[in-house]
């Protein structure tokens, strides 16, 4: 039986004041001062201080039974608290709840780790008891907020008359990078099912049907390694459009995150976001997905250095490769204990063979190379890193673009170390012009670097025979304070050239037609020119919560080794269940 509550435990004022009131919830603290008893009362929606007093026994004697975590409803009056008790950082502070009837619908155990936010305790006991951490209010807000970032998604996109469509769970496999989750066939022996990475095959077939504008808040699956950003199971704001260009698609979700922002974070963002090419921001900022919220850009010492008398300079520039350099303001004073820690960071951190110094002091420039170097060429460096007097200068060289991937490593570390980001801005990207291939050296052969249904450029489809390393994509991704947080392009809707692109990607026409035929079949019926994108939802949510993982905005997220800790799965199946399965596991699969 439960009594029905009058209020929730966040909402109760002075104006109340004298009203009889019934709140419902968990007990967060509880002290004793002998003849007072006070609780906090915690709900999803706050915290209510209930009082009990000794004139009625009977429950007062109830109540020094009480322990945290119980979960009880009270009936009781609303008094002002005194003036010096009065709390003004709570709504509920300037009163309490003196009470006159308790009843304890259950009681709890000790809980493994106190259920307060800011209190650091091992994550996977958090993960283990996640029933217990989603109780503190700021995985609480988070999962709220996402809650009403869902509505305002949803409406925003009904408003354009957007259909939102659901799509298979249960598929065949998209090659989008990352390994598929399979799923056994109980009544096709020996096939599976893949979970599907994204529905992208999906979306792109409903526009063929003519669905015109699409969109789908949805679960993807990838087995792939796992960082703080991401998680094998995460969600999609998916995308498509017909009879469009990345110009629709720019300014659909520049309006999209703009309100996002101002709806919940009162916050003004302009539009339109400024763009930048990939290879621009590989160049500037050593990354394609650069954070903009510091101004310090990469400097390209080659030219100063190429005939210099440092040898891995020289060597470095003769062998194709580049010398680079940022330059942090005000830091000229570091000290050589200070540097080193830095150094050993960014080899450890970026996988950068050693880093030079230079730092400008009173007029004089001094470099941890600089007896190789001669005066001219220590200037010219300077000069070429824009360094002026107190600066510092950190330089690395090495083969490009590895060289450019770890001086973005470098200079997020340095943004972080110098405290040079300014953690208050809001700073989207678009980045564009992507390459359509990228060369394994390791299995020699290109892979797309969005996916395979991703349109080349039209006035560089010709180079697709000769030159495919020089094809750039109409593809764009979406970049927040250095996260990727969309992507998407305008994708091939013509069989012939959809082929063409699988035969660079190593995938014959047998294999296309097997693997892909559908798509293809799909095309050969009269296919719109169409586009679209897949914001990262979790990923916006954490941006937008200040969380530092995505596990703090997933209600039950997994670890870094792909497991939910909560109900140990993965988890060992009945021989039984493998057996219809038509499965035998490998040996090294079975525990001994
Ligand atoms: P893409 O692979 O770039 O594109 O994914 C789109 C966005 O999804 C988010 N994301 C992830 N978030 C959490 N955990 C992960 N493991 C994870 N992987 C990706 C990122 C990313 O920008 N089908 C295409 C979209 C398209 O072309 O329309 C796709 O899935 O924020």
């Amino acid at each position: 039986m439960s009594w029905i509550r009058t209020h929730t435990c966040g909402e109760l004022t002075i104006n109340q004041q004298s009203d009889q009131v019934i709140l419902n919830g968990w007990i967060a603290t509880r002290r004793d001062l002998g003849g007072l008893i006070f609780i906090d009362l915690r709900d999803r929606y706050g915290i209510t201080q209930i009082v009990f007093d000794e004139s009625n026994e009977e429950i007062h004697s109830v109540a020094e039974q009480l322990r945290p975590e119980y979960t009880i409803g009270i009936k009781g009056t609303v008094l002002a608290r005194d003036k010096e008790t009065v709390n003004p950082d709570m709504k509920t502070g300037e009163i309490e709840v003196s009470v006159t009837e308790l009843i304890v619908y259950s009681k709890a155990k000790t809980p493994p780790f106190e259920i307060k936010d800011g209190i650091p305790t091992n994550e996977e006991v958090r993960l283990r008891y996640r029933y217990l951490d989603l109780r503190r209010a700021e995985l609480q807000k988070n999962l709220i907020l996402r809650s009403n970032v869902y509505h305002t998604i949803r409406d925003f996109y009904h408003q354009l008359s957007f259909a939102e469509v659901e799509t298979p769970v249960l598929m065949k496999s998209t090659p989008e990078g990352a390994r598929d989750y399979l799923v056994p066939s109980r009544v096709n022996a020996g096939k599976f099912f893949a979970l599907p990475q994204s529905p992208q095959t999906y979306k792109q077939i409903l526009m063929v049907s003519g669905f015109d504008r699409y969109f789908q808040i949805v679960k993807c699956f990838r087995d792939e390694d796992l960082r703080a950003d991401r998680q094998p199971e995460f969600t999609q704001v998916d995308v498509e459009m017909s009879f469009i260009d990345e110009e629709t698609i720019y300014s659909i979700h520049e309006e999209l995150l703009s309100r996002l922002w101002k709806e919940y974070l009162n916050t003004d963002v302009a539009t339109p976001f400024p763009r930048m090419t990939y290879e621009s921001a590989l160049k500037m900022y050593g990354s394609d997905k650069p954070d903009l919220r510091f101004d310090v850009p990469i400097h390209n010492l080659s030219a100063q250095v190429a005939g210099s008398g440092f040898q891995i300079f020289r060597s470095t520039v003769d062998k194709g490769g580049e010398v680079l350099s940022i330059t942090i303001p005000g830091q000229g004073t570091l000290g050589r204990g200070a540097l080193d820690r830095l150094t050993e960071k960014v080899k450890s951190q970026t996988g950068a063979g050693g880093m030079i110094f230079m730092k400008c002091m009173d007029g004089e420039v001094s470099c941890s190379v600089g007896k190789f170097l001669d005066e001219e060429t220590m200037r010219s460096m300077a000069d070429a890193s824009g360094a002026g007097d107190g600066d510092l200068v950190l330089i690395l060289a090495g083969p490009a673009p590895d060289v450019y991937h770890q001086m973005g490593g470098l200079r997020l570390i340095a943004g972080h170390e110098f405290e040079l980001i300014d953690e208050s801005s809001t700073k989207f990207l678009w980045v564009t012009e992507f390459p359509m291939f990228e060369w394994s050296k390791e299995d020699l052969r290109y892979y797309s670097l969005h996916h395979p249904f991703t349109a080349p450029k039209p006035e560089e489809i010709p180079q697709l025979e000769s030159d495919p390393a020089s094809v750039n994509a109409r593809a764009y991704d979406l970049v927040l304070n250095g996260n990727e947080i969309g992507g998407g392009s305008i994708r091939i809707h013509d069989s012939e050239l959809q082929q063409q692109i699988f035969g660079i990607l190593g995938i014959g026409p047998e294999e296309a037609q097997e693997k892909f035929g559908f798509l293809l079949d799909a095309f050969s019926y009269g296919a719109p020119p169409h586009g679209g994108i897949a914001l990262g939802l979790d990923r916006i949510i954490m941006l937008m919560s200040g969380a530092k993982s995505l596990r703090d905005v997933i209600a039950f997220p997994k670890n870094q080794k792909a497991q939910s800790l909560m109900d140990n799965s993965p988890d060992v199946v009945d021989e039984s269940q493998l057996k219809e399965l038509h499965i035998q596991l490998r040996p090294s699969a079975v525990k001994s």
